[in-house]
């Protein structure tokens, strides 16, 4: 059973009013960051958000970074995936380079021309507005795609509310990007930390209606998720329904060696985990990109994820906290 959003009322308020002065005066952007470690419940905030905009807005623009290796402006190609894009205000060949179409020509743009392109590409699919902008896992985008949202909220004039997701990275040009938007006028910051013993007790209630919660329950699976949104909802998928006893029994010992991985793919997991690009990742263990991305879908196959969010969640619950890089010998 899905279990419906419990918590986060300071922050969904917050972004409520922000929407309505943006809806209000359809003037300018307005920027919201919501940050918080993998498994937070920056999606699940975000979505209910948007589920709950009034009034409704007049376009959404989502887009996030893409498995692997992202290409630059990946956030605006997914934007324009799916999408028709006869009639935007973009030359064809830039265009087809922005959207990655596959006969993109090997042409080359000078990158100020590009963003400009992309700039203007946004600004005529915000229309008057009000629009919305969803920049997801910010932490993970391409550099052209962060100075993209960097330019997006100091347009001016633009009618939307920017709303962007984030993990905390050590990448300098993403810390850059996140201070750069915190401190655009009337920015909303807001970092998740974990549920409070009251929300998991409301998760608890939601998944037995019928049963009473034993006292300490609540508290007791908090400590053990960690107050993790993710960690939660995962354990209690996975605990029968008909036996709550097993939701604070005491936790299966991680088995990351179930998975057979490699000293490299547990190396490589780690960083996912730490929310490290393929560059960083190459740069770390001195190893190219490439090498990188065989040993991400490697151990995608191996941990049974279908993404590097879900792989990283994975080393979450399977590899020690304290587990980091260590110098090791060459590959
Ligand atoms: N406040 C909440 N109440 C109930 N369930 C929640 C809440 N927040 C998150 N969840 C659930 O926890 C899981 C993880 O949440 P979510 O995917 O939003 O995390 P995230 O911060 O976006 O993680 P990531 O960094 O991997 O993108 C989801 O199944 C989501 O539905
Ligand atoms: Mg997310």
């Amino acid at each position: 059973m899905p279990v419906t959003m419990v918590g986060r009322a300071r922050e969904r308020a917050e972004l409520a009013a922000a929407w309505a002065t943006v809806a209000g005066d359809l003037a300018g952007v307005r920027v919201a960051v919501l940050t918080g470690d993998p498994g937070t419940g920056k999606s699940a905030l975000l979505a209910a958000v948007l589920a709950e905009l009034d009034p409704t807005p007049g376009t959404v623009l989502a887009g996030q970074a893409r498995i692997h290796s992202p290409a630059p402006y990946d956030w605006l190609a997914a934007v324009l995936s799916g999408r028709d894009t006869r009639g935007l205000p973009a030359p064809g060949p830039a265009l087809a380079w922005l959207a990655q179409h596959d006969a993109a020509p090997v042409e080359r743009f000078a990158p100020g021309a590009l963003l400009r392109v992309a700039t203007r590409v946004v600004r005529h699919l915000a229309g008057a507005g009000p629009a919305v902008l969803v920049v997801e896992d910010l932490h993970a985008l391409d550099p052209a795609s962060l100075n993209l949202v960097g330019e997006l909220a100091a347009a001016p004039g633009l009618p939307a509310l920017l709303l962007v997701t984030s993990r905390p990275s050590a990448d300098p040009l993403v810390a850059r990007t996140l201070a750069r938007l915190t401190g655009t006028p009337g920015a909303i910051r807001a970092h998740l930390g974990p549920l409070r013993p009251a929300d998991v007790a409301a998760v608890l209630a939601q998944v037995y209606p019928d049963r009473e919660i034993p006292p300490g329950a609540a508290r007791e699976v908090w400590q053990r998720t960690g107050g993790n949104a993710y960690r939660l909802t995962e354990l209690v998928a996975t605990t029968p329904a008909d036996d709550m006893a097993a939701l604070l029994a005491p936790a299966r010992p991680a088995d990351p060696a179930a998975a057979e991985l490699t000293a490299r793919e547990a190396e490589v997991l780690v960083c996912l985990r730490d929310g490290m690009a393929n560059k960083q990742i190459a740069r770390a263990l001195g190893i190219s990109v490439r090498t990188v991305t065989v040993h991400v879908s490697n151990l995608l196959r191996k941990t049974g994820t279908t993404s590097r969010t879900e792989a990283a969640l994975w080393a979450v619950r399977h590899t020690s906290p304290t587990a980091s890089l260590t110098p090791r010998s060459q590959p």
